[in-house]
């Protein structure tokens, strides 16, 4: 073995390569320039890999690279050897480092079989493409329903909202129509009892003054509780079928005097609004109470508009009254249908005038809300069905002649829908 070495680095003997070429200086350089150029390219692309193996550190199979760079260096070897033996006879030399590069050779070659197979599981770019987009519109799905279920749980939250102000206000109104209705048949029963003191007194009786401060009160107080029962749903109506515009525009020159001269009234009437069976005076008392709250509003003036629309299919109609005052904030709009909610100071609101008014027309059959338009002031809107519920009987508990401390009434009490 030593021996097969020892002779293989013997040179003597041999000729050098360019004697075979006959020293012809084109075959020489020739030579020298083509196998210059290729070692040139051989070393340089090893350093390319190198580069590129040690910036991509997670490129699969990265230990292929190297397997490739010390191969082709071997190769670019071999061409520097055969310029290198054109003038040295270094054969043995030549061979040792065509060896390796055989050895380097067969081994990348093995490899790059045996890893062909996993090498073309990995996906393609085109197939990472398509997954990516498959991946982002999965993303866009997942956002839409994010948003979808985002819009699904507020719009949940609005109604859990509404349906527990229903509720509270359903509530209240039992509360209160109950409270009122009793109320109510007692002040009649105070009141006809203290007609009939008056009746039976001297016209010069000192006590006459007293008896009228007396009968006063009790009219405020039944007063008070008919807005109550007015709001509980629970006062008399009487429907009747009503051009309901013409009713606004007459009765749009009294309110001219109630809101005064720094208020400008505005009319939108609709043509072709159906006619409606409405309680004509309570109906006239909820735009009442609204204009005087808009007025209340607007102390230093604006414009106060009555506009009325036609519902879809004939369904009846919905009237607006807006105003450009103060308008309100949200915990006042979320609590001023509530009757004895005010925010006016002592002596100067009940808050019964809206209570009034979203009891009248819900006993109609219709709505009372606000409106958000996003302009400044507020708008109250009310609706009417075409077709009004049927008109409940009053029912009246009166209060029984046995009731001790009480005498019976004369007249039958004042009659409420019960
Ligand atoms: N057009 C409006 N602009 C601004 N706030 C309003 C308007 N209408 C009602 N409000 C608010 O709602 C509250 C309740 O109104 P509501 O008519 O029930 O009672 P009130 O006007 O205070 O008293 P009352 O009508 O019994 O004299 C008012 O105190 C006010 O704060
Ligand atoms: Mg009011």
């Amino acid at each position: 073995m030593l021996e097969l070495l020892r002779r293989l680095w013997e040179v003597e003997n041999l000729s050098p390569h360019g004697i075979c070429l006959l020293w012809r200086p084109e075959l020489i350089w020739t030579h020298v320039v083509s196998d210059s150029l290729i070692a040139f390219a051989y070393f340089s692309i090893p350093v390319g890999l190198a580069y590129f193996v040690s910036r991509r550190r997670d490129v699969a199979f990265g230990w292929m690279f190297w397997s490739f760079a010390v191969f082709i260096t071997a190769c670019g070897a071999t061409h520097l050897m055969a310029i290198w033996t054109l003038w040295v006879p270094d054969y043995g030399l030549e061979a040792a480092v065509k060896l390796i590069t055989g050895m380097a050779s067969i081994g990348t070659a093995v490899a790059l079989w045996v890893l062909m197979p996993k090498a073309l599981t990995l996906p393609s770019p085109t197939q990472l493409r398509q997954a990516n987009e498959a991946l982002q519109a999965r993303i866009a799905e997942r956002d839409a329903a994010l948003v979808a279920l985002e819009a699904a749980n507020a719009e949940r939250a609005r109604a859990e909202e509404a349906l527990r102000q229903s509720q509270k206000m359903e509530a209240i109104g039992q509360l209160t129509g109950g409270v009122a209705h009793d109320f109510n048949n007692l002040l009649n029963v105070v009141l006809l009892n203290l007609d009939r003191v008056e009746r039976g007194l001297p016209e010069a009786s000192p006590l006459r003054t007293r008896l009228r401060d007396a009968v006063k009160g009790a009219e405020r107080a039944a007063t008070m509780t008919h807005k109550l029962l007015a709001f509980a749903r629970r006062q008399p109506l009487s429907p009747v079928s009503t051009d309901v515009n013409a009713q606004i525009a007459s009765f749009a020159e009294f309110l001219r005097g109630t809101i005064g001269p720094r208020i400008r009234l505005e009319t939108d009437l609709a043509p072709n609004l159906p006619r409606v069976n409405i309680d004509p005076n309570q109906f006239e008392s909820a735009i009442l109470n609204l204009a005087v709250n808009a007025r209340d509003a607007m102390p230093e003036g604006g414009t106060l508009t009555l506009a009325t629309r036609p519902l879809p299919e004939g369904d009846g109609f919905a009237v607006e009254v807006s105003d450009t005052g103060i308008g309100m904030a949200p915990e006042v709009e979320a609590r001023a249908f509530e009757p004895f909610f005010t925010t006016k100071p002592l002596g100067q609101g009940t808050g019964l005038g809206l209570s009034q008014v979203f009891g009248f027309a819900q006993q109609s059959g219709g709505s009372a809300a606000f409106v958000r338009s996003g302009r400044p002031g507020t708008t109250v809107r009310l609706t009417f069905p075409a077709k009004a519920p049927a008109v409940s009987r009053p029912a009246v508990r009166p209060v029984p002649a046995t009731e001790p401390g009480l005498a019976p009434p004369l007249l039958p009490p004042v009659a409420v829908a019960g």
